[in-house]
C-alpha cells in the first residue's frame, strides 16, 4: 500500500477544502492518536518483535508504502518470519513463508476476520448486504452464486466476445507509436468484463456515464481512505454518488431483464436466478451490490497483469517467439505460420497454449497485483510461540514468498519456463461440500490467494488475459522506449493504490506486424 504518497495527495487535498472547525478537530484527533500510540508502544514479551519507530502516527508507513516487499524482506532479514510494526497507528503483524501464508490465509474466522480488516474501506463503495458487510457464510455464498457464471460453456461464449473487442480496440491503433499500456489495458479489461460479465447494457453504456462512475468508485478504494474516512473529502461525495447511480442503474437493467423474459451467460443473470440455502433470494440492491464488487475486484488485478505481461515481453523476444510457435502449433499444426494466416481460436484452443499459462504465472509471481492480505485479529492468537493479541492487523504477503531463492532460483529473473510441469497454484477450488478453509495454503505461490477468502475470478481472469496477449502478439511487434540516457525503460511498481500497477507515464512502443 502507498500510504506514504497517499497520504500526501488527501492531506493536500483536504487542506485546500477544509473549513476552521473542521481543521481543529483534525488536530485534536491527532494529538489523541499520538498520545494513543505512546501507550500501545509497549509490548508484552510474547508479542512478536516490533519494528523500531520513531515518528508516533506514521510508525513505518513511510518505507512499508514506498517499496512494501523490499520493506517486508529487510524485516524478515533481522527479525524473522514472524514482527510487527506500527502504520498510522495500527499494529500490523506479519507471517511471512509458506508457514506463514498457510496460517494467515487459513486463519479461523473467529480469531481473524477479513471483514475487520476490509469493510470500511468496501462498504461505502460495494453497498450494503454484500461482502464484507454480510456474515462471512453468507458471503461464501454470494462467492458460489458468482463462481457459478464461471462454467465451461460460459467460457465458451466468453472468448468470441473478448477477440470482438480486442480487435475492435486494437484496429484503433496506429500502424508503429507508443502506448500508455497501462491507460489502454484498463480501458480493453473494462469493455471485455462488461462484454462477458456485467452484461450486454452495462458495456452499451460504458461509453457515456458507467466509465465515469468506475473511475469515482475506483478512487473510493484508496488505501489511505481506512484512515481518513471521516474526513468531508470531495472524492468520498463523489464516490458516494457514483455507487448510488451505479445501483440504480444494475436495478433498472434488472427490471428490464425481469420483466421480458431476458437471460444471458453473465453473472446478473446468475445472481438473479441465485437462491441462499434457506430459499431466500438476494434482494435487487444485493445483486446490484455484487455486481459492483465483481467489477472492482476483477478491474486493476486483471489490467495490471496484462500491461506487466507486455512489459515482461517487450525485453523478451525469445518469449514471444515461444508463444507464437504455440499458437501456429496449436491451431495450424505448424510451429512457423505467419501470424495474418493464423485463423480465430476458441476457447479449447486457448486452454491448449500451456506456454501462455506459463508466463502469466511468472508475471503474476514478479508482480503479484495484491502484494499484501489483510485479517483483522479479534481474539489472541498464537503462532510460533508468539501471541497476536486482539486488535492487530494480522498479515501476509505472498510477494515475499514468490521471490524466494529457494523455491525460485534466480528469483529476479523471468523466466515462464519455470513453471513448465509445475502444478503449484494450480487447482480446482470449490466451496460447496468442502471445508476450504482446511486446505493447504503452505505455498510459495498463492496470486490468487487461499482459504475461505480465495478469489473467485482466476478461471476468468486466465481466458481474459490469455486471449488479450494472444491477440496483441500477432498483431504487433514491441519493445521497451528508451529513457534520455539511451537505457531500455521498464517501469518500476507504482504501490500507491490497493492494487500494484505499473507507474505512470509507463510507454510501450509497438508496430503492427507486416499485413
Ligand atoms: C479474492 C487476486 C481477478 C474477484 C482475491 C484474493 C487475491 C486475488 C489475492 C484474496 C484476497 C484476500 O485473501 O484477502 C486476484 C488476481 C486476479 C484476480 C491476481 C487477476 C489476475 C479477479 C477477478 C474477479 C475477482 C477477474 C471477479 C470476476 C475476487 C473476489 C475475491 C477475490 C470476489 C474474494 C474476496 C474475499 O473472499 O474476501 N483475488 N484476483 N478477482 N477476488 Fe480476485
Amino acid at each position: 500500500m502507498g500510504v506514504a504518497v497517499d497520504l500526501y495527495n488527501t492531506i493536500s487535498e483536504f487542506l485546500q477544502t477544509a473549513d476552521h472547525t473542521t481543521l481543529i478537530l483534525l488536530a485534536i484527533a491527532v494529538i489523541g492518536a499520538s498520545t494513543l500510540l505512546f501507550k500501545t508502544k509497549a509490548t508484552s514479551a510474547n508479542e512478536p518483535p516490533m519494528v523500531p519507530y520513531t515518528i508516533p502516527l506514521l510508525g513505518s508507513a513511510i518505507p512499508y508504502g514506498i517499496d512494501p516487499i523490499k520493506f517486508l524482506q529487510d524485516c524478515r532479514a533481522k527479525y524473522g518470519d514472524c514482527f510487527t510494526f506500527m502504520m498510522m497507528g495500527r499494529k500490523m503483524t506479519f507471517c511471512l513463508g509458506p508457514d506463514g501464508n498457510h496460517f494467515v490465509f487459513n486463519v479461523p474466522i473467529a480469531n481473524a476476520s477479513a471483514e475487520g480488516a476490509y469493510r470500511t474501506l468496501t462498504v461505502p463503495v460495494f453497498g450494503t448486504e454484500v461482502v464484507y458487510d454480510v456474515h462471512n457464510s453468507v458471503f461464501m455464498e454470494q462467492k458460489k452464486f458468482v463462481k457459478d457464471t464461471f462454467t465451461s460453456d460460459a467460457f465458451k461464449k466468453y472468448v468470441p466476445l473478448i477477440w470482438e473487442e480486442s480487435v475492435e480496440f486494437f484496429n484503433t491503433f496506429p500502424k508503429k507509436g507508443t502506448a500508455l499500456i497501462f491507460k489502454e489495458m484498463s480501458e480493453l479489461t473494462i469493455r471485455t468484463a462488461a462484454a462477458c460479465l456485467m452484461g450486454k447494457e452495462i458495456r452499451s453504456q460504458l461509453h457515456s456515464n458507467v466509465a465515469q462512475l468506475y473511475h469515482d468508485l475506483d478512487r473510493g478504494l484508496a488505501p489511505i481512505n481506512v484512515f481518513f474516512r471521516w474526513l468531508p473529502l470531495p472524492t468520498y461525495f463523489a464516490r458516494d454518488r457514483a455507487h448510488n447511480l451505479m445501483t440504480e442503474t444494475f436495478k433498472k437493467i434488472i427490471a428490464e431483464r425481469r420483466k421480458n423474459n431476458i437471460e444471458y451467460t453473465d453473472v446478473l443473470s446468475t445472481l438473479m436466478k441465485s437462491e441462499y440455502k434457506n430459499g431466500t433470494k438476494m434482494s435487487d440492491d444485493a445483486i446490484a451490490h455484487l455486481m459492483i464488487a465483481t467489477l472492482m475486484g476483477g478491474q486493476h488485478t486483471s489490467s495490471t497483469t496484462t500491461s506487466w505481461i507486455l512489459f515482461e515481453l517487450a525485453r523478451r523476444p525469445d518469449v514471444i517467439e515461444e508463444i507464437m510457435k504455440e499458437q501456429s502449433m496449436i491451431l495450424t499444426g505448424k510451429p512457423d505460420t505467419p501470424a495474418k494466416d493464423l485463423p480465430q481460436f476458441d476457447y479449447e484452443q486457448l486452454r491448449k497454449m500451456e506456454f501462455l499459462d506459463c508466463v502469466m504465472k511468472e508475471t503474476l509471481r514478479l508482480h503479484t497485483p495484491i502484494h499484501t492480505v489483510m485479517r483483522k485479529v479479534e481474539k489472541n492468537v498464537t503462532y510460533q510461540g508468539f501471541e497476536i493479541p486482539k486488535g492487530h492487523f494480522l498479515c501476509g504477503s505472498q510477494a515475499v514468498s514468490q521471490f524466494d531463492p529457494v523455491r525460485f532460483p534466480d528469483p529476479e529473473k523471468f523466466e515462464p519456463s519455470r513453471f513448465l510441469n509445475d502444478t503449484e497454484g494450480n487447482g480446482e477450488w470449490t466451496i460447496n461440500g468442502v471445508n476450504i478453509a482446511q486446505k493447504s495454503a503452505r505455498s510459495h505461490f498463492l496470486p490468487f490467494g487461499a482459504g475461505r477468502h480465495r478469489c473467485i475470478g482466476e478461471a476468468f481472469a486466465y481466458v481474459q488475459i490469455k486471449t488479450i496477449i494472444a491477440i496483441f502478439l500477432r498483431q504487433f511487434s514491441l519493445q521497451l522506449v528508451k529513457d534520455n540516457e539511451n537505457q531500455l525503460k521498464f517501469p518500476k511498481a507504482d504501490y500507491t493504490s490497493l492494487i500494484v500497477v505499473p507507474e505512470g507515464e509507463s510507454y510501450i512502443q509497438f508496430s503492427r506486424r507486416e499485413e
